[in-house]
C-alpha cells in the first residue's frame, strides 16, 4: 500500500517543513487538496502555493482538484510541479478534454468519485486514466468518518480493471487510519490518502509504517 499524506491537516504556516517531515517519515506521495469554495464548501490553496512548496521533496505531488472548472487551471498546476492530477467526474469541465490536457503535459491523470457517484460514471473514460480516486468521505474537510460502504465501488473498479487488462491505480481518500485501512487493502485499494491519521500522530514515521503493516 502506498500512503499519501494529505497536507490539508498540516500547519500551513510552515508547509515546506511539513512536506519535509512527511518525506522523512516515509510518505510515498504528497496529496494536495485544492478547493475553490464553489465545488466544495471550503477554500484551501492553488498553484502559486504548490509552486513554492515543490522544492521540499522529490516525491510525487498528487493534486486533488475539488474545483468546478479544472480544465481552466491544468496548465497552471502542471507548471507548478504536479505529477498526478485528479479531478472530479461531477465537475463542469469537459471530462475528455481535461484528461487530454493533463496528459499533454506528460502527467498522470485521474478521475475522482464523490460518495454518491457510482463507478459507472468513470467507465467511459477508464481506458485513458492512470488512476481512479474513490472518496470515502464527502469532499471538503479532513477529519471525517470513513464510509465503509464505498468498498463495493472499489471492488467494481478493480474487476473492471482486470476485465479490460488495465494498469490504473485505485486510490481512496477520507477517514483512513489504523481502524479502517485494512478494509481498503482488502477491497483492492493501491494508494491511501491519510490526513489526520498521519499529521496528528506523535510519530508520523511510525504511523505510516503502521498503516502499511495493517495492509499486509
Ligand atoms: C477531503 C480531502 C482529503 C482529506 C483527508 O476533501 O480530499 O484528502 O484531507 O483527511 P482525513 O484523512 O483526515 O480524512
Ligand atoms: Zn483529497
Amino acid at each position: 500500500m502506498k500512503i499519501a499524506p494529505s497536507l490539508l491537516s498540516c500547519d500551513f504556516s510552515v508547509m515546506g517543513e511539513e512536506i519535509r517531515r512527511m518525506d522523512k517519515a516515509g510518505a510515498d506521495w504528497m496529496h494536495l487538496d485544492v478547493m475553490d469554495g464553489h465545488f466544495v464548501p471550503n477554500i484551501t490553496f492553488g498553484a502559486p502555493v504548490i509552486k513554492h512548496i515543490r522544492k521540499y521533496t522529490e516525491k510525487p505531488f498528487d493534486i486533488h482538484l475539488m474545483i468546478s472548472e479544472p480544465l481552466r487551471y491544468i496548465d497552471d498546476f502542471a507548471a507548478a510541479g504536479a505529477d498526478i492530477i485528479t479531478f472530479h467526474v461531477e465537475c463542469d469541465s469537459d471530462i475528455e478534454a481535461t484528461i487530454a490536457k493533463i496528459k499533454s503535459h506528460g502527467l498522470k491523470a485521474g478521475l475522482v468519485l464523490k460518495p454518491a457517484t457510482p463507478a459507472s460514471a468513470v467507465l467511459p473514460y477508464i481506458d485513458e486514466l492512470d488512476l481512479v480516486l474513490v472518496m470515502t468521505v464527502e469532499p471538503g474537510f479532513g477529519g471525517q468518518s470513513f464510509m465503509a460502504d464505498m468498498m463495493p465501488k472499489v471492488r467494481e473498479l478493480k474487476s473492471e480493471r482486470e476485465k479490460r487488462g488495465l494498469s490504473l491505480l485505485i486510490e481512496a481518500d477520507g477517514g483512513i487510519g489504523e481502524a479502517t485501512i485494512a478494509q481498503t487493502a482488502e477491497a483492492g485499494v493501491d494508494v491511501c490518502v491519510a490526513g489526520t491519521a498521519v499529521f496528528k500522530a506523535e510519530n508520523p514515521a511510525r504511523a505510516i509504517a503502521g498503516l502499511k503493516e495493517l495492509c499486509e
